[in-house]
């Protein structure tokens, strides 16, 4: 049996490396060749713990990573892993995806096989029907259900813990029409991951399970940020405690309810964007999503505003900036709040430095020579008139006020409450604790 993996980006490449170092025959396909060559000398293209001992393992037993789609033709399951990033109106952008699936189409029109194909990239409800289907058939000349199948396979990994999630997701889903197709799949599947729920549902559900799972995530995280800023009027008053305890309600569950700058990342502010996009073309006003990305956007303007109160003007001001990456243990800055924090502070003029221990070198990316980067956290802090901590960096928790002694201003923004615990002799202001009278 011959696994396809098409597209590798985080999903696919977690998949490919853990299906080939269970011994599985891979072919691990992308577009880039450049991108190809670095994943075949056994180097990921971004930082994921574990991600690259897989994928070198991997590599010395049967996987092999090509840019010639040719090779989908010899497999009995192909899997889709290619992104669907957002239109500047928010609007899910299909045409990555259905170029891949245009190529699959038609390779597998000389293929002998009946290959089933798992698309595990997010798409809107209905995608599945009305482009992929059809796209597949036109250009194989050959029938879903008979000649090929064709299954909706949400993912659900999460960046920093990729490989954890992949080896054991919570849940596979499979959407499609019950044919011998769903069979097969659903057989490997239960090898694959036996004891985890397999839900079986239609194309459409399937897809709208994906959507329904992230805004239900993106939903707890404004939820507990709102009263996170309720916290913050009240003397005292703990957000942390406040989530601990109601997380203990089985209703709630504990998870998601850290009060933080707001979520960014790769796939949360946009499959929000996508889902309220696609409600609006429905006739259906969401409001409730519109008040959770609402809340998401205010984090950041609350964060600006009491930088702004501490410092008066903006102008010329020296602030620090500790962690960029969207979340800990990832070197991945796409959405991240930080990013964000940085344009606004550079609109108001401010001098930013900033440090994070894998994301330099995208930061870099990004904003060039306009920002100054540190590479240990004493040196981001000299001279600096506030410092903002944004990612919860394991190393942020040893900050001390031997670190901070080079301040010029000892103003200490904790938007994860990192520091609560320690007798620092700074200004501290953290999201989420109702400061004592
Ligand atoms: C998310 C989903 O969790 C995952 O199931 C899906 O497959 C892809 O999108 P990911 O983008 O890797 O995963 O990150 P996640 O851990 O969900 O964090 C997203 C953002 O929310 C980060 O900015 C994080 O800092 C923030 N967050 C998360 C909080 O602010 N508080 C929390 O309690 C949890």
């Amino acid at each position: 049996m011959k696994i396809g993996i098409v597209g590798l980006g985080f999903v696919g490449l977690s998949l490919s490396s853990v299906l080939a170092s269970k011994g599985y025959d891979i072919i691990g396909i992308d577009i880039d060749e450049e991108k190809c060559k670095t994943i075949s000398d056994g180097i990921s293209p971004f930082f994921e713990p574990e991600l690259e001992n897989l994928l070198k393992n991997g590599l010395k037993k049967k996987l092999e990573i090509s840019n010639d789609f040719s090779l989908i033709r010899n497999c009995d399951f192909i899997f889709v892993t290619v992104g669907t990033p957002q239109n500047t109106d928010g609007s899910i952008n299909l045409s990555i995806i259905k170029k891949a699936v245009s190529i699959i189409g038609e390779n597998l029109q000389r293929s002998k096989k009946k290959p089933i194909i798992l698309v595990k990239s997010t798409v809107i409800p209905g995608t599945m029907k009305k482009n992929i289907l059809p796209i597949l058939e036109k250009k194989s000349n050959k029938k879903a259900g008979k000649d090929f199948g064709l299954i909706s396979n949400p993912e659900f990994l999460q960046e920093s813990t990729a490989i954890r999630d992949t080896k054991f997701p919570h849940v596979v889903v499979l959407g499609g029409y019950e044919t011998e197709f769903m069979k097969k799949a659903k057989k490997l599947f239960i090898k694959l991951h036996p004891n985890v729920p397999i839900v079986i549902t239609n194309h459409q559900t399937a897809e709208m399970i994906k959507y329904a799972n992230n805004s239900f995530l993106a939903t707890k995280i404004s939820f507990i940020n709102q009263l996170s800023n309720i916290c913050q009027k009240i003397p005292g008053a703990n957000v942390d405690d406040i989530a601990k305890t109601i997380g203990l309600d089985p209703r709630i569950g504990k998870l998601f309810l850290n009060a933080g700058p707001g979520y960014g990342g790769s796939c949360l502010p946009k499959d929000m964007k996508a889902l309220i996009n696609f409600a609006n073309t429905t006739g259906v006003t969401p409001t409730l999503l519109n008040a959770v990305e609402d809340v998401n956007m205010k984090q950041l303007e609350q964060i600006i505003s009491i930088i702004k109160q501490r410092l008066g003007n903006l102008t010329s001001k020296r602030v620090t900036i500790l962690g960029i990456a969207f979340k800990p243990n990832t070197d991945d800055i796409r959405n991240s709040i930080a990013i964000e924090l940085i344009k606004k502070l550079q609109k108001r003029k401010v001098i930013i430095t900033i440090h994070d221990p894998k994301a330099i070198k995208n930061t870099k990316k990004f904003f060039g020579d306009k920002i100054k980067y540190a590479n240990t956290i004493v040196d981001a802090l000299s001279e600096s008139q506030c410092v903002v901590i944004m990612t919860q960096w394991k190393q942020y928790e040893k900050l001390n006020n031997n670190q901070f002694k080079n301040m010029k201003k000892k103003f200490v923004i904790d938007c994860r409450r990192m520091l609560t615990n320690k007798q620092l002799d700074v200004d501290y202001f953290a999201i989420g604790l109702g400061k004592e009278n």
